[in-house]
Parts: structure tokens; sequence; C-alpha cells
């Protein structure tokens, strides 16, 4: 910066007065704001509206409005009508924005930066081909200190002396509010009205025309599950009381008809059926897919659970040890693709922290004691579609190093039955939709599984063994298949030999009534593949082994309070038995003096959403999320760092 460029600037209106102007009112068409205005030479107006009450004894704010042609390099205002110790604002016009700068001058430098002044820009600021227009709120723009410190006030109530200052030459950063800038070409004085300019709109005005701070009142909550997506919103401090759940796929029926996302609901055969599901073991890897869902469901004209992204925050899950190519995909999805306004990605177990465990676990206690959240200690077991995470959490953040997983979860379990069911009785392989139903109908986790085996036990000899006869001590269950019909899902029922001697015998004459079968092992066995993978040769834990080595990888202190806190969410601890087997289980590997408490919220399906929900009304997320500027500030990188180091981050 050369001294000379800006050794006088603004100063020199003290020496040259070129132009003296009255006020009279004007009406700004853009805001609606009447103002006292003064238009002097070159074309540059400037104008105020003060509130009513606005006198010579204390301090009040203005809303100044100056308009000038896009020509000009800058233009000024000085409020005391002097040269220093009186607050300037100078304006420019860079490009379509109008920059202001809030000055002192103290002497003969370039006006120094003011602090006692402080602006909010109003709507009716802007540059069109001609002209460019800064209305704004000011505080400290009528009172300032003068040379010996007093307190000055502008005499609201009646005529007071302005100066201005303006200059052809362009300002030297023009987006920079701290740029330097050259002298004037033309100073001068102007007597301003300030009763005229009183009024008791003022505050209105202000109110109508202020920015309005970006409604993230909203957050959209989404748990985007392989099989299903569980979306809800919360608005300040009311959620939705349950997520919507979303099949998580695209499907094409037989006659090549597509249904999207809850758009199945108009499927109504699905034999034969193809799914496309955009989330695999986990993780989204079909985003075409995926944005395709999201739209019908979020985005479009009519979607059912309509969001403005630009207004609203997004809650996603993701699963454990997600790798970070992917992360980074989703990022740009979420605020490239999208626009969401804020942002945050967590996984899926850690909302659960946001739970009143204790309220699970059904601990005894005085109702009047309120839940701390993040709990402080969880042992969280999820097991759901592509597979079951064993996963503890301290004050809700996830240890990652005892983070553990089985690749069994419920997609595994219904392809497992299909084989069993395609040996035994039909060939099922082209029909998961069906076979997925059986498995949740009539599937569930044996407390007993030798026993349990032995009573469906056919004979080796193919003797029928008298318990298998009498089906099974109850085990045996006929399941009715859909036919699409009559029936649009299958049925489970009692087991009644007679029937099923009834349906064979239909069959052989060529005129089946309905389709049957009678599953017995297959129950149980099923959903055994959770606790003994072995079974089937898969080399790794079961789900108990798997809390057990996760419990390894942490100090021994840590335990007792873990174990006491096992909470299991996700589809696959629906089957009747998993908590007690898991509990049963769990209490044979552990030390006696451990106490094992495992428990299923009343949805686990809906859980991790929930912990959602109660996540975005803490004061955590503030925190935690990230808005749409900060990753187009800082990139991706800073915002995937954020994500993983949680509410440690310190950037
Ligand atoms: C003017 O009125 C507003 C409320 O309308 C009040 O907040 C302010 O203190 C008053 N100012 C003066 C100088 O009386
Ligand atoms: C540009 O803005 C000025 C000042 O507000 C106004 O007088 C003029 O009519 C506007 N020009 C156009 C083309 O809108």
């Amino acid at each position: 910066m050369k001294l000379s460029t800006f050794a006088t600037g603004i100063l020199g209106l003290a020496v040259s007065v070129s132009a003296q102007t009255d006020t009279a009112p004007f009406e700004d068409a853009d805001t609606g704001i009447v103002f006292q205005s003064s238009t002097i030479a070159e074309g540059i107006t400037y104008r105020l509206a003060l509130p009513a009450n606005a006198s010579g004894d204390s301090a009040y704010d203005v809303i100044l409005q100056v308009v000038a042609p896009i020509e000009l390099g800058w233009v000024g205002w000085a409020w005391g009508g002097m040269m220093t110790y009186n607050p300037l604002t100078v304006v420019w016009a860079d490009g379509e924005n109008v920059v202001y700068s809030s000055r002192q001058a103290l002497g003969y430098y370039l006006p120094a930066a003011y602090e006692d002044a402080t602006y909010t820009v109003l709507k009716g600021t802007g540059v069109n081909e001609t002209h460019f227009k800064f209305t704004a709120l000011c505080t400290g723009c009528a009172s300032w200190a003068d040379f010996d410190g007093n307190p000055t006030y502008l005499n609201g109530a009646g005529d007071t002396n302005f100066a201005y200052a303006f200059s052809e030459t362009p300002v030297e950063e023009p987006a920079n509010s701290d740029s330097s800038f050259s002298i004037h070409d033309n100073v001068g004085h102007w007597i301003h009205d300030l009763a005229g300019a009183r009024s008791d709109k003022f505050s209105e005005w202000v109110g109508n025309l202020s920015p309005q701070p970006p409604q993230l009142s909203r957050t959209l909550v989404l748990d985007n599950g392989a099989y299903t997506i569980k979306a809800g919103f919360v608005a300040g401090e009311d959620a939705d009381e349950k997520p919507r759940v979303i099949p998580n796929c695209i499907v094409r029926d037989r006659d090549r008809k597509t249904y999207v996302g809850s758009g199945l609901g108009a499927c109504k055969d699905f034999s034969e059926a193809a799914f496309r599901r955009p989330v695999e073991k986990g993780f989204v890897v079909n985003w075409e897919a995926e944005k395709e869902i999201w739209e019908r469901e979020f985005f479009d004209d009519k979607a059912p659970q309509p969001c403005d992204p630009s207004e609203t925050r997004l809650l996603l899950t993701e699963p454990s040890n997600s790798l970070p190519i992917l992360q980074t995909n989703c990022d740009q999805v979420v605020f490239e693709e999208f626009g969401f306004a804020s942002y945050y990605r967590g996984i899926g177990p850690s909302f659960n922290a946001y739970h009143d465990i204790q309220a699970i676990l059904r601990t005894p206690r005085d109702p009047q004691t309120v839940a701390q959240l993040p709990v402080e200690i969880l042992l969280l077991i999820d097991t759901g579609y592509s597979h079951t995470t064993v996963t503890p959490l301290l004050h809700g953040r996830p240890l990652h190093s005892a983070v553990r997983r089985l690749d069994i979860g419920g997609k595994f379990l219904t392809n497992y039955l299909t084989r069993l069911l395609s040996l035994r009785h039909y060939d099922m392989r082209n029909e998961p939709h069906i076979v997925n139903e059986m498995k949740e109908a009539a599937c569930y986790v044996s407390l007993d599984f030798a026993r349990d085996l032995e009573l469906t036990w056919k004979g080796t000899r193919g003797e029928r063994r008298e318990p298998y006869l009498a089906g099974s001590g109850g085990i045996a269950k006929d399941y009715v298949l859909p036919d699409f019909h009559t029936r649009s899902r299958g049925v489970v029922r009692d087991f009644s030999p007679a029937a099923a001697s009834r349906a064979r015998k239909h069959l052989a004459v060529g005129e089946a009534s309905e389709d049957v079968l009678t599953l017995r092992n297959e129950r149980f066995s099923v959903p055994e593949l959770l606790f003994r993978p072995s079974d089937i040769g898969m080399r790794q834990l079961g789900v108990a082994d798997l809390v057990m080595e996760s419990l390894a990888a942490l100090p021994v202190g840590l335990w007792p309070g873990l174990l006491a806190n096992v909470v299991v969410v996700g589809g696959c601890s629906l089957f009747d038995g998993f908590v007690e087997r898991l509990q049963k289980e769990i209490v044979k590997l552990v030390p006696d003096e451990c106490i094992v408490r495992v428990a299923r919220p009343e949805d686990p399906i809906a859980c991790t959403w929930a912990g959602g929900a109660n996540l975005a009304r803490h004061e955590h997320i503030d925190a935690l999320a990230v808005t749409k500027q900060e990753y187009e500030e800082y990139g991706a990188t800073w915002v995937a760092r954020k994500f993983t180091t949680g509410l440690s981050f310190d950037p």
C-alpha cells in the first residue's frame, strides 16, 4: 500500500464543501420504508429512517440507505459531518454484491476499521445495471465517543449536518471490506431532517426486512438400512412419533413394472420379482438407485415426506468402519446433489446411546429421575439385514477397536432358508420375498437346540418316529404360501397331519387348493446360525462369542458396566427366544460375579431412528453437525475428520 493512495481519503471533506442539499420524504418501493432522502450531485442518494422516540438524549438505531451509480469506486457517509472521530460508512459494489465497511478516521491516513458501529444488511440491498443500493440497520451510527471520549448523540428531533464523499477510482480489493481506497474526488455536506425521518413503523420494518436465520429447526433423521429406510422429522422439541419404514429397494415385477421405495406397496404379485438394493453389506454401493428412492420419498412433488434440503438438517446413519471413499461420496451427494443446509453422519449404534437405556432395561428407579443422555455405558448389538455388530459405547462414543462384526443378518438367514426349502420342498430360489416373510412369521431361536432337534428328527431310515408324526411337540407348523389371488401373504397354521395328507391327495389329482409347507427344524436351525455360524462351516464367531471377543479388547474394569447394559436392536432381534438365548449364552461365558442384562426395546427396528431423533434435539448436535457453508469453505477432508473425531473435534 502506498501512503499517497490513502493519505487523505475521506478525510479531505472537512476542507472542501461542494454541495448542500436538503431532505424530503421518500417511500422506497423495494422495502416499503419511508425515508428522509437526499440526492446530491452525481446521483448519489442518502436515506435515513429512525425510531419514533429518537432524540438527542440517548443512543438509537437507524436504517440507512445509500444508492449510487455503479461507475463510482466508493461512496462514503460521515455521521458527524466532520473529518475525524465520528463513524464513517463506506460502500461500494463488487460485481453483484454490495460491500460495506465501517470505518473511523483518527488522522491523515486511511480510515481504520471501526467496531463500535455494527450493521445488519437488510432486504433492499443489491446491484442492478445502473446502480448499487445498500440498506442496513446500524447500531452505533447515530452515537459515538468524541475526541475527548464524551458520548455524542445525533439529535433525532432536529436537523443535522452530514458529510459525504465519493471517488470514481475503484477500491483496491473490492471483495474485501477491509480494502484500502484512494482519496475522494468530491466531498460535501447536506442537511438531513431527522425529525421527519422518525416513524413508529421502525421496528416493523427491521423485523420484516432482516435476514431470516436459515430455518434449521427441522431435521430429517434417516436410518438408511439395507432392507428398509427409517425416516422421520424432528422440528424443535417435536419429533415424529414413529419413523416411516420405507423399503430400500427398487423392484421389477414379472410384467416389468417398476416399484420404487414405498411404491412397493402397490405391487400385488411378488412371484419372480427382481430386487435392486442400493445398500449392500451396510454400505451404499449404488447411489443412482439410492437417489431415485430418496427423490421419490422426500423431494418429488408428490413425495410422502416432503423436504426442502436447503432448510433442513440431515442426520444419517452409516455402518461402523466404513471406507473413507464411500463416506466422501456420501457427503458429496448430501451437500452437492441434494444441498442439505446442515448434516451429521454417524454410526447407527451410537444413535442408540441417546435413549433412556435404563427404561429399556426396566431398571427400577424413582420416576422423577431424568436420564442423562448420552448414556454413560452401553453394549449395543445390532442384528440387521446385512450383518450383526457388537459396539461398546462410552458416553455415546463407540470404542472402535472393540467393535466386532458377524457377516450374518436377515438376508443371509433368508438365503439359507431358501436353500433348505428348495432341498426339501419346492424350488424357492426366485422368491426371496416370500421366503423372507415365512422366516419372519415362523422362525424362532431355540433355547434348547438339542432337545428341539431330537423332537423334529424323522428317524434315520425314514421310519417316521412317534414325536415326528405327532407334530414334534408343537414345533411343526404348516405354512400356507401366498397365491396372490386369495392370499397376498403366507399364513402360519398349527400342524395338521390330516391337512398335510389331504393336500398331498389334492396335488395327486391335480386340483391343488393351497400350497402348504410343513416346517420343522427349519424353524429354529435357521436363526441358530446367529449363534453358531460353524453349523454351516463358517469360520466366524456367533453373537455371544463376539461379545466376549469385543470385551477382550477392553479393560476388564469396563466389563461389568457393559454386561449390565446390553441392548439388542435390528430386525433379527425379533425372533422369539433371541434375547433369552443371548442372555443365557453370555452368562455362561463371563465371570460369575458379572451381572448380565440383555434387553430389546419395544420397537427394535425403529430404535436407532428414535435415538437419532433424540440426538437431533440434544445440544450435542450443533457441535457434531456440519453446515453446507463449512463443507464449501473447508472441504470434504475436514468434514470427514470432524465426523470421525466427533465431540472432541478441534479444527
Ligand atoms: C424507544 O422505544 C423502544 C421500544 O419501542 C425502547 O426499546 C427504547 O429504549 C426507546 N428509546 C428511547 C431513547 O427512549
Ligand atoms: C436500478 O436501481 C436504481 C436505484 O434503486 C433505480 O432508480 C433504477 O430504476 C434501477 N434500474 C433498473 C433497470 O431497474
